[in-house]
């Protein structure tokens, strides 16, 4: 057995996740049994990530055929230690550092051990800490994959980010200014300055500021939807595109793109993200990091947690 927070109760959200002992997901020779499909090895987490809104989303709670998993495992962020290889995993041995994004809709990383598809990880060097390991796999790979394999961002070009002091929106300002945009940041008052050291060369308070005033953009990243959204699309030039995260944008630029996406596994990314940590191109964006045994009360804080929580599964 192992220790794992779970969740049973839907209506519950964030108030339900549980302290348990629960099964221990098994290695190589039980392929298919025990949690561990073709494809898996089975990580020892040091460190974990959960996504706030994750037990709003069905994949907590049914599996891809649409069966009840529950009592089902959060987290999908990782950083640990390979301990069994299943059949078909290539790349990675025992005893390997690793980090990446667990399916959806499988059992997370919120526990001492989790059985993931062995390409949803890349390895992660010895030099780069666990916790900041976990730290950047979900908004390293979101803002990538917004800003280069959706965007299509290019220098010179100029880009609205959205939330830009949020944890999302810190890597996307980060990466769009390495890649030479002109980068205009949003958010409210109190993420002025954070949102300038991570790069942004304007900042807009969505409270005080008006949003036209930017002018036009070639690509906007959405991190908060709804009016804002809509508003942003106006802005965007012809042949740019908006790119939200946080579902199908309400309203398209006039002679542009949409596009709404969620984040995927992907171990080449991972490995440019990194790259990056290691080299100080990169800086991660940590609020909180808290021991299991205190993660379920991490994730009920009672005051508004800037930054990602991460949770230090092994100290
Ligand atoms: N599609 C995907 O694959 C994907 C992947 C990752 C995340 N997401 C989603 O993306 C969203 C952002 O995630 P995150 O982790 O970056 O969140 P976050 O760290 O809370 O960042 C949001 C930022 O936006 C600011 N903000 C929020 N509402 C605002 C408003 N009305 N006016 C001005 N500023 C506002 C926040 O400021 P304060 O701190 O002052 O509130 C914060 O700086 C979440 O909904 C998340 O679920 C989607």
């Amino acid at each position: 057995m192992m220790k794992a927070i779970v969740v049973t109760d839907q209506a519950a959200g964030r108030a339900g996740m549980k302290l348990v002992e629960h099964p221990e997901p098994q290695g190589a020779q039980l392929a298919g049994l025990s949690g561990a499909n073709y494809g898996d090895v089975v990580v020892q987490v040091h460190a974990s990530g959960f996504t706030w809104d994750e037990l709003s989303w069905p994949s907590t709670w049914v599996d891809r055929l649409g069966r009840d998993r529950t009592p089902s495992i959060p987290g999908h962020e990782l950083a640990g230690v390979v301990t069994a290889l299943s059949y078909g995993t290539t790349g990675l041995s025992v005893g390997q550092r690793v980090f990446g994004l667990t399916d959806w809709t499988r059992d997370g990383t919120l526990a001492e051990y989790v059985a993931v598809e062995a390409r949803n990880l890349a390895p992660l060097p010895g030099d780069v800490d666990f916790t900041v390991g976990a730290s950047v796999v979900m908004p390293g790979l979101t803002a990538w994959q917004g800003l280069f394999d959706h965007g299509h961002l290019r220098a010179g070009q100029s880009i609205l980010v959205h939330g830009a002091a949020g944890v999302v929106g810190s890597m996307v300002t980060q990466f769009a200014r390495e890649a030479g945009a002109y980068v205009i940041g949003t958010g409210r008052a109190p993420g002025r300055q954070t949102a300038l050291e991570f790069g942004a060369m304007e900042f807009i308070d969505l409270d005080k500021d008006t949003l036209e005033d930017v002018g036009a953009v070639d690509l906007v990243f959405d991190v908060l939807g709804g009016e804002i959204g809509k508003r942003s699309a106006r802005l965007i030039r012809a042949g740019g595109t908006l790119v939200s995260i946080v579902g199908p944008p309400e309203a398209r630029p006039a002679d542009g793109l949409t596009v709404d996406f969620v984040v995927v596994p992907d171990r080449a990314q991972l490995s440019e993200v990194v790259q990056r940590v290691r080299d100080g191109r990169l800086r991660t964006n940590i609020g909180n990091v808290a021991a299991l045994d205190d993660a379920v009360a991490a994730f009920n804080p009672t005051e508004r947690v800037k930054g990602k929580t991460i949770i230090r599964v092994r100290p």
